[in-house]
């Protein structure tokens, strides 16, 4: 087992853009932080794949984190969390944190009776969500709904564009059926779209798990004495496909200075 040093980076992982919406929320309360960003762009959308490819493709991921000493690696993907983790959760020495099992127990307190969840095929297929949640409550009865054109909307920067505006609005009204009185927006893409979204429900009425996710992985490294302390902190970004496509969907949520890097593990 190596020592994990507390100066070391953190690694985030999303099949593209999403994963900055958590790595905002992030580095928000951990300032002090080095971040390793790594969109896996060429194999978006994860939330049609096999659990055999979301293996592969994260085994690849996490040795690149590996080889890069991270402490911690934030699984922001809410797909892999769901499909993933319990496989892969005991092969690493450095910190790992799932975003839905991180966040059930928050949610299971919510005062609410009815939690809808929006989120790729793959999570909703899981049973994830519905299972973290009534681990903890069972008075929690959740709807899951899967948006299956929501994650190419936010890629492609098309949240202007009125028909993308209409298939989100349709995909909500369907939610609302089942009258939630919360909706979680279960996957790391879908807070780009929370301005379309409250323009046909309260905004209050949706909840980022990433909020709750950035204050639970501050407090592990808080107890396990691995916050930076150092003033010395870095950022690194890189894509599995087209930087520039990456950087134009990411303005949205983040201000890249740069473009990412361009690394794939495949020849
Ligand atoms: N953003 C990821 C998630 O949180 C995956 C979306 C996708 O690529 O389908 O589930």
């Amino acid at each position: 087992m190596n020592i994990l040093k507390s100066d070391a980076p953190i690694g985030f992982f999303d099949s593209g853009v999403g994963g900055l919406t958590v790595l905002n929320k992030v580095k928000k309360i951990m300032p002090n932080e080095s971040f390793i960003f790594y969109g896996d762009t060429l194999h978006v959308p994860y939330g049609d794949k096999t659990k055999e490819q979301l293996l592969e493709y994260s085994k690849n991921i996490l040795k690149f984190f590996e080889q890069k000493g991270c402490k911690a690696v934030v699984m922001a993907c809410n797909t892999t969390s769901s499909v993933i983790y319990d496989d892969i959760k005991i092969y690493y020495d450095f910190k790992l944190y799932p975003v839905v099992q991180s966040v059930g127990k928050i949610l299971s307190q919510l005062p609410i009776k009815r939690l809808g969840v929006f989120a790729t095929k793959a999570t909703i297929n899981s049973g994830a969500y519905e299972k973290e949640v009534n681990k903890y409550n069972k008075d929690i009865k959740v709807f899951g709904q899967y948006c299956p054109s929501w994650v190419r909307i936010v890629e492609n920067d098309l949240t202007k564009d009125l028909g993308s505006i209409a298939i989100i609005e349709k995909d909500l009204q369907k939610m609302l059926t089942n009258n939630p009185e919360k909706i979680v927006l279960g996957c790391t893409h879908y807070p780009y779209l929370l301005n379309i979204l409250s323009v046909f429900a309260p905004k209050d009425m949706f909840i980022d798990p990433a909020v709750p996710f950035a204050q639970y992985i501050k407090d592990d490294l808080t107890q396990n004495n691995l916050i930076n302390n150092s003033s010395c902190h870095f950022e690194e970004f890189y894509v599995s496909s087209a930087p520039e496509k990456f950087k134009q969907a990411a303005k949205m949520f983040y201000n890249l200075k740069q473009n990412p890097k361009l690394l794939t593990f495949y020849t």
